[in-house]
């Protein structure tokens, strides 16, 4: 689909990429950082900021409800409205292309007596949010008006006094159990998630950080149990937010396809529910080197030698994928560079993300020349290494910032180069990538 507003991008085979890079903030722990220092009392002070849309746009939504948010110099300054005192939004609630602000403030607002109204862009308003929603109507959420399949817009009304309770997450979604313990949070008592499989743990970690009391039991067969006491103290606190490896995969492997490249990706986030794609790119034989690994503010960081390497098919399990959900597409195109098949397995949640990642992965791979097959929830692609004979299409990105970067990384390596019919998603989560890769030995345009 072509807008007539539509900004397309070409990438052209590069010369070898070198230097030393810091990608913008992790995109996951920006969004908790402005939700919960709006939330929590006093001031918290926030340096590395993701300035990407899609969080620019949750602090919107936190000052809509009575959060004071402000940029002084490198800083960002968030003076909370405390715990249980968020105000009645007058407008609806406009989070853009951004799941994750829509979900986790659905659940923020769940338990509050009051009314919401949520909107988004053409992409977001396509994403289910029953998986929000059911665990909230039980909390006594009232869903006042939705489009047919819980999608948006949606208004939503929170009970007079929510109840708390205990859930166990049907799909691996670090969203899902956000969104309920977020409404714990205005809750009285105990709220139980039960999480089988392990996903992102930063709404825990950031949580317990901001005072609630919040404990995590994992039992002999691996399932989390999270329980959160309602109605906590929250205090603003100070973070440093890391680099996001899901930003950082780009110039990690268009390194590893270019051949010749030295780079160092520098602060990277290095949380376990976070590396999937950095153990699966070792498997493949890429030459990753793992420096400094320090902890910062609770987490763990490190700074990434990587160098260009012949990497090889492997096949990905199915219980690695909620350690690397959004880092399929990037891998798939590391996988067309690769000798051999790579089989991706586990992937039904990529049907649900900002497009339907699946199968835009499938069709931009095959447009620009790549043996792929596209199963129900997995991925087989076969691999030319150099990337002899690929390239030469367009790529439709379906409103999708990730579909647009791995796709550009694709043209850096391949033989002819491969255009992306739309840029202007990537300012959601990595606005100056095109400079930053560029800066590197990038070609585009
Ligand atoms: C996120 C959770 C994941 C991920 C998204 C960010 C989060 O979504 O894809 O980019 O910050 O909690 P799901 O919960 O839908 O898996």
């Amino acid at each position: 689909m072509h807008h007539p507003q539509s900004r397309p991008l070409r990438a052209t085979k590069s010369p070898a990429l070198s230097g030393r890079v810091r990608v913008p903030g992790d995109k996951s722990i920006s969004h908790r950082s402005l939700m919960f220092g709006g939330l929590a009392a006093g001031e918290t002070r926030i340096t590395g900021l993701l300035e990407g849309e899609d969080v620019l746009r949750t602090g919107e939504a936190m000052r809509a409800m009575g959060a004071l948010i402000e940029r002084r110099g490198g800083e960002w300054l968030v003076t909370g409205t405390g715990n249980g005192a968020l105000l009645e939004p007058r407008e609806p609630l406009d989070f853009g292309n951004a799941g994750t602000g829509v979900r986790l403030t659905m659940g923020l607002v769940g338990s509050y007596d009051m009314t919401t109204r949520f909107v988004g862009d053409a992409s977001l308003s396509k994403r289910p949010m029953g998986r929000v929603l059911e665990p909230l109507k039980e909390m006594g959420l009232q869903v006042v008006s939705a489009e047919p399949g819980d999608r948006l817009p949606i208004t939503l009304r929170g009970p007079r006094h929510a109840a708390p309770i205990t859930y166990r997450v049907p799909m691996p979604s670090a969203q899902v159990k956000s969104a309920v313990l977020l409404a714990a949070l205005n809750t009285p008592g105990v709220t139980t998630v039960i999480e089988p499989v392990p996903t992102r743990d930063h709404t825990e970690k950031m949580l317990a950080g901001f005072g609630a009391a919040l404990e995590v039991e994992t039992d002999a067969e691996g399932v989390r149990h999270i329980r959160i006491e309602g109605q906590p103290r929250l205090v603003g606190q100070t973070i440093a937010v890391p680099g996001d490896p899901s930003s950082a995969a780009f110039p990690l492997v268009a390194a590893l396809i270019v051949p010749g490249s030295d780079l160092v990706i520098e602060n990277m986030l290095m949380n376990p529910t976070r590396t999937g794609l950095v153990a699966t790119l070792l498997e493949m034989g890429a030459d990753i080197t793992i420096l400094e690994r320090r902890n910062e503010g609770g987490e763990d960081v490190a700074d990434l030698h990587v160098r260009s390497s012949d990497l090889k098919g492997v096949t990905v399990p199915a219980e690695r994928a909620p350690s690397m959900i959004d880092e399929y597409p990037v891998l798939a195109v590391a996988a067309a560079f690769s000798e051999g098949e790579t089989r991706m397995e586990g992937l039904e949640e990529l049907r649900v993300k900002e497009s339907d990642r699946l199968s835009a992965v499938a069709n931009g791979l095959k447009i620009n020349g790549v043996d792929c097959v596209e199963g129900e929830a997995s991925l087989s692609v076969t691999g030319r290494p150099g990337g002899k004979g690929l390239g030469g299409g367009t790529v439709e990105t379906h409103l999708d910032h990730r579909i647009a970067m791995s796709f550009l990384v694709m043209g850096l390596a391949a033989e002819k180069p491969v255009t992306i019919d739309d840029q202007a998603m990537i300012a959601t989560s990595f606005p100056d990538f095109t400079g930053l890769m560029q800066g590197l030995g990038a070609q585009f345009g």
